[in-house]
């Protein structure tokens, strides 16, 4: 940053880390789990049509039969919380709800709101089912940036998690035929070990200015 003040989120952005060192004993609400997940969907989407869905594990036993799925990662005991994010390949189904209440916020007329579902229904309902899923996890990865800033703003430590056995998970937890697995989400405090860092590509090395 080349100006001396941050903002709020700017700082958040900096202190975010992966943390893969939880204080067991520490346990989050559903009330917290609900506001972080608040924040997070304010996130842009395809069209809005917002296609993350989310299995939130807070039980023991839950994370115990995560575990092996998840390759034993220590964080999934004891985090408090997993968040796992999943993509919704008919996220187009939801097209109407989604514009019936941007119609009932006075954001659309009823007009533009039957107009923009009867699009929305048949763009997305015409794509490959392939097409529809790389969306969706584009817009899952925007949603699980905000998931662990929101939950840094509130002093609490994130990691999120490719390495677990997608197809396993998604039968071990009842995924609905619709929802694919993209990320699980560690939530928690970390145990105070400190991580070692992570270095980034400069500017120069991923970025070129025409
Ligand atoms: C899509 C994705 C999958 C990841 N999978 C894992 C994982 O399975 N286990 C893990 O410990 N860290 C995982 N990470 C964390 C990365 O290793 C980490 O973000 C990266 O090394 C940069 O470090 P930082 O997050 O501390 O800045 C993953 C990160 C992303 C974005």
């Amino acid at each position: 940053m080349s100006t001396t003040t941050k903002s709020a989120v700017i700082e958040t952005m900096y202190a975010r880390t992966s943390v893969r060192k939880y204080d067991a004993t520490y346990k989050m609400s559903k009330e917290e789990l609900s506001a972080i997940l608040t924040d997070a969907i304010t996130a842009p989407s395809t069209s809005n049509m917002q296609p993350w869905r989310f299995l939130v594990i807070t039980d023991e036993e839950a994370k115990q039969k995560l575990l092996p799925i998840a390759f034993n990662q220590k964080q999934i005991v004891d985090a408090s919380a997993i968040i796992a994010v999943q993509g919704d390949a008919n996220f187009h189904e939801k097209a109407r709800q989604i514009h019936d209440l941007c119609k009932e916020a006075g954001f659309m007329t009823e007009e533009v709101a039957e107009t923009q579902t009867q699009n929305s229904e048949k763009l997305y309902g015409g794509l490959p089912l392939e097409t529809r899923k790389a969306a969706a996890m584009y817009d899952a990865g925007l949603v699980s940036m905000q998931i662990t800033l929101a939950a840094k703003d509130r002093g609490l430590d994130t990691v999120i998690m490719g390495g677990y056995n997608k197809p396993a998970f998604a039968e071990a937890f009842n995924l609905p035929e619709n929802e694919f697995p993209i990320v699980l989400i560690a939530i928690g405090k970390s145990n105070g070990e400190t991580n070692r860092g992570t270095a980034r590509l400069s500017v120069e090395d991923v970025a070129r200015f025409i």
